[in-house]
């Protein structure tokens, strides 16, 4: 196992990744577009091949993460992935890492709520209107749910004092 920062190296594999698990290199958040694999994160490689990426895009607000995969479920792969994230805000000196998941991934939002997030907003239809940026974004998610909204969610924290 091993796990490095996202490297000039790595972007045309962590690309490729991300349009595998997501249908596309876009991300689209509050109704923003972002390329991932053309910011900050952590990869996680196993004989060579990604099993885990986590990408972050940083602003005044704080750390907002992206995208978070693990190939191989039930590893603690995903959760350690977010704990790097979030030592990683730290010492950055963020006080908070958010990110934004949809109505339909109610295991995903357990998950988040497990590490310690919270939900902090549901801005209504903005997942249809990001459908109209980002076509690959699928009207019907998981169990059959219609997606629609944005859930946000937040985790608080105290930035390191010497950053
Ligand atoms: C969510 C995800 C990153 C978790 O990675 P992981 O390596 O399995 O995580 P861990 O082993 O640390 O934790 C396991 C927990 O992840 C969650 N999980 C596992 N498989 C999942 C899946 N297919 N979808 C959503 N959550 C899942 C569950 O909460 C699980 O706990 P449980 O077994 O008690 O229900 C991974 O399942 C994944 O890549 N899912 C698809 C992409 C995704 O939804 N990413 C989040 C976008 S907002």
């Amino acid at each position: 196992m091993a796990r490095t920062e996202i490297r000039d190296a790595d972007r045309a594999e962590v690309a490729d990744f991300i349009e595998r698990f997501w249908g596309s290199k876009i991300s689209m958040s509050h109704g923003k577009a972002f390329y991932p694999h053309k910011e900050q994160g952590f990869v996680e490689r196993r004989d060579g091949a990604i099993v885990g990426l986590l990408t972050y895009h940083l602003d005044e607000e704080g750390m907002e993460v992206l995208t978070l995969n693990s190939t191989l479920e039930g590893e603690g792969i995903g959760s350690s992935l977010m704990l790097n994230a979030i030592e990683a805000a730290r010492k950055k000196g963020c006080r908070k890492i958010w990110l934004a998941t949809t109505n339909d991934r109610l295991r995903v939002i357990e998950f988040y709520q497990r590490l310690g997030f919270r939900m902090t907003a549901i801005n209504l239809g903005v997942v249809d209107e990001a459908r109209k940026v980002k076509p690959q974004i699928p009207v019907v998610g998981e169990r059959g749910v219609p997606v629609h909204d944005e859930v946000v969610m937040e985790l608080a924290i105290e930035p390191y004092l010497d950053s």
